[in-house]
């Protein structure tokens, strides 16, 4: 199955051996399967709220699974990513399918290393705010890697995650059809301070600048048309504009 340059740069920083990853909102399921086919990864749990996906994906996985290193196992659950439980899956209720399952010995971590990564990919930014403000609830000050892939509305994304005590460990952009995809991988643990304007994406390359200009076009448009309150789009126009003058602007 080919995925699109999107996908396969999240499923290459999927790279260490966590014990369970998330797939969530996955739809297709083609980003987890390509993370159990890398091999690196034994069990990849895949999570969407609609059943006839989930259902297809299910049929899918069951089809190919031969296609899989021998030790792949998957679950399927048809549940709202913000209710999934990491410690016990009888608790979800609404489980669907999962591959022949035997629970083997999970992978020994050192001190820092979390078990669980949560991938939440191919949604609005303002989505993945409900999701992960829901999941926090639960799980605020655990070691749990999460792997962001918002479409738009990346820097109220990133205000919250700030404000959630979240902490970058790595950030890619990807360029892919002339649209621009912020990646992100996060913990509240670990990491450096992460940035409103994702201070490590920029490289000096046309699609970046292209991508912050377009950036910049939404925001001066957004704040022509609505003069009053919108705080945050006002600094968000500012912090790129700023952005902008260090780096791309010829001295
Ligand atoms: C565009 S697809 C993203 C597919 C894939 N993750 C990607 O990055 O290309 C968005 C999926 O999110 C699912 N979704 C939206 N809100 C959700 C929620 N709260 N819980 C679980 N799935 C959700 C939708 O059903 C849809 O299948």
């Amino acid at each position: 199955m080919k995925l699109n340059k999107r996908l396969l740069v999240l499923s290459e920083m999927v790279n260490q051996p966590y014990n369970v990853v998330w797939d969530c909102c996955c739809d297709h399921g083609l980003l987890g399967f390509k993370i159990l086919d890398n091999g690196l990864i034994k069990q990849v749990n895949f999570v969407d709220v609609v059943p006839e996906l989930i259902d297809q994906l299910s049929q899918k996985l069951i089809k190919y699974a031969d296609q899989l290193p021998a030790d792949s196992r998957w679950q399927t659950w048809c549940i709202d990513v913000a209710k999934i439980s990491l410690e016990s899956n009888v608790e979800l209720g609404t489980h669907c399918v999962s591959s022949n399952f035997s629970i083997s010995e999970p992978v020994v971590h050192d001190r820092d290393s979390p078990a669980h990564l949560i991938i939440i990919s191919g949604v609005g930014g303002e989505l993945m705010i409900d999701i992960l403000t829901g999941m926090m609830q639960r799980y605020s000050g655990h070691n749990i890697d999460f792997l962001l892939c918002p479409v738009q509305h990346t820097y109220k994304l990133r205000l919250t995650l700030i404000d959630l005590g979240f902490k970058l460990k790595q950030e890619q952009l990807v360029i892919e059809n002339n649209r621009g995809y912020e990646l992100m991988l996060i913990n509240q643990m670990y990491g450096e301070p992460l940035s409103v304007t994702g201070n490590k994406l920029w490289l000096p390359e046309v699609g970046h600048e292209a991508y912050l200009s377009k950036l910049i076009n939404h925001y001066q448009k957004i704040n022509k048309n609505n003069r009053d309150e919108l705080k945050v789009e006002r600094l968000a126009l500012k912090d790129y504009l700023s952005l902008q003058n260090r780096l791309y602007k010829k001295k």
